[in-house]
């Protein structure tokens, strides 16, 4: 740890049962770390009330790691405190940065509970840097292809993970601390709609125009992904997957490898454009995420931001939101800013153009956009080690 690194404000709420077996293996694996780490950990709830009050008026930046202790059956009472306090709280944009551990004596819940904290704390403004995630399920089984690489226990494979969370964390820190960029903005947007119809499309023509009018010379590359022009991922074997990858393709091609992966390198920004279909994202999105993988593997995508509009008819916005940080944040390492989604309800073509207030929505969330400072480093999806970003192709 340097010297003027932020403190990390550990919000660990009170276990409920004290026997609990996750309760067990946070205490003796990851206590140490934090406490070798200076971390100060708290864990009442009014302490944890105050400094979450005082983060709404504070400018400076500042780390948070949140540490669920769920009980077998997947709940904690001290964590739902938490995620209510966090839908009270409205943070300053991109001052706030998180990363969370869950460890629950489950093989499941671990990322459902993750998935719902992130989304709740994202909407207060809290960022996270990809992979934000250690969650550890029963037996420790999910450490278990990682103990097996490096030759280690999986109790030193969960160990790591967390004190690569948090060299993850002081350095986006740092880079969210820098200086604004030089450079212009670089766009990617994708979405599925009709250009006449869709309302999620007609918000993002909203945006667009912000953007353009206060920063005309930010690149905005948009592509379709309509019915028939994106085959989904079938699964190929790691390696094959991995050899693809390796050349900045994929086995099935197409729109893929000769649009969207080019586009893709070349953005620092993606905007997912998404109407919620059955409280999902459409199909061709979700090819468009499962397509990333052979990409991924050589190159995680640290250095990109995430940002989304989303329209539904009624309700279940937060699902999609949910889904697209668990696919991409969580999973594929995009970097999730504060408020990453523009959320909005409407049913018949045009409805959402026409919402009240839409016009200042839509300028504040192309504001945030151009805010955000560059991330200029990666972060190696093995080994979780920092390194200089590189230009391994030359499209
Ligand atoms: C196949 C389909 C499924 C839908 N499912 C939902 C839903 O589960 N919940 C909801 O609130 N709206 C649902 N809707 C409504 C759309 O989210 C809404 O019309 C939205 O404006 C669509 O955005 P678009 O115009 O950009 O396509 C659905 C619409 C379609 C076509």
């Amino acid at each position: 740890m340097k010297q003027n690194d932020p403190n990390i404000l550990c919000l660990w709420p009170e276990a409920d049962g004290a026997e609990a077996k996750s309760t067990r293996r946070l205490q003796t694996i990851v206590r140490p770390i934090l406490a070798q780490e200076e971390t100060e950990i708290l864990s009442e709830s009014r302490q944890i009330e105050d400094t979450l009050k005082k983060l709404t008026e504070t400018s400076e930046m500042t780390i948070l790691l949140f540490v669920l202790d769920l009980q077998e059956d997947g709940v904690s009472l001290g964590a739902e405190k938490l995620l209510r306090m966090l839908r009270h709280t409205a943070v300053k944009q991109d001052r706030c940065l998180a990363g969370i551990i869950v460890d629950c004596d489950n093989a499941n819940y671990t990322k459902a509970e993750a998935t719902r904290f992130v989304q709740a704390a994202n909407a207060a403004g809290i960022s996270f840097p990809g992979a934000p995630l250690v969650e550890a399920t029963k037996d420790l089984k999910n450490f278990s292809i990682r103990a097996r690489n490096a030759q280690t226990t999986r109790e030193e494979a969960y160990a790591d993970s967390v004190r690569m969370l948090l060299s993850r964390l002081r350095k986006t820190a740092e880079e969210l601390q820098a200086q604004p960029r030089e450079n212009p903005r670089s766009i990617l947007a994708l979405h599925a709609s009709s250009h006449e119809t869709s309302n999620t499309y007609a918000l993002f023509e909203k945006v667009k125009q912000k953007i353009l009018q206060e920063a005309p010379d930010t690149v905005i590359e948009e592509i379709g992904l309509r019915n028939g022009t994106l085959q989904d991922c079938s699964g190929c074997p790691y390696k094959m997957c991995l050899h693809f990858g390796e050349n900045a393709s994929c086995f099935y091609g197409g729109v893929m490898v000769e649009e969207v992966y080019p586009a893709l390198r070349r953005a620092d920004t993606v905007l997912m454009i998404c109407p919620n279909y059955n409280d999902a994202l459409s199909a061709n999105l979700v090819a468009f995420i499962n397509r990333l993988s052979s990409l991924y593997r050589v190159e995680p995508f640290f250095d990109k931001a995430l940002f989304s509009i989303i329209v539904s008819g009624y309700s279940g916005g937060d699902i999609l939101e949910r889904q697209l940080i668990s696919a991409l944040n969580m999973n594929k390492g995009f970097f999730l800013p504060g408020r990453f989604a523009l959320a909005e309800r409407a049913m018949e073509p045009g409805e959402a153009a026409a919402l009240k207030g839409i016009d200042a929505r839509c300028g504040a969330f192309a504001e945030g956009m151009l805010r955000l400072p560059f991330l200029r480093w990666s972060t190696d999806a093995k080994s979780g080690i920092i390194k200089a970003q590189t230009t391994k192709y030359n499209l």
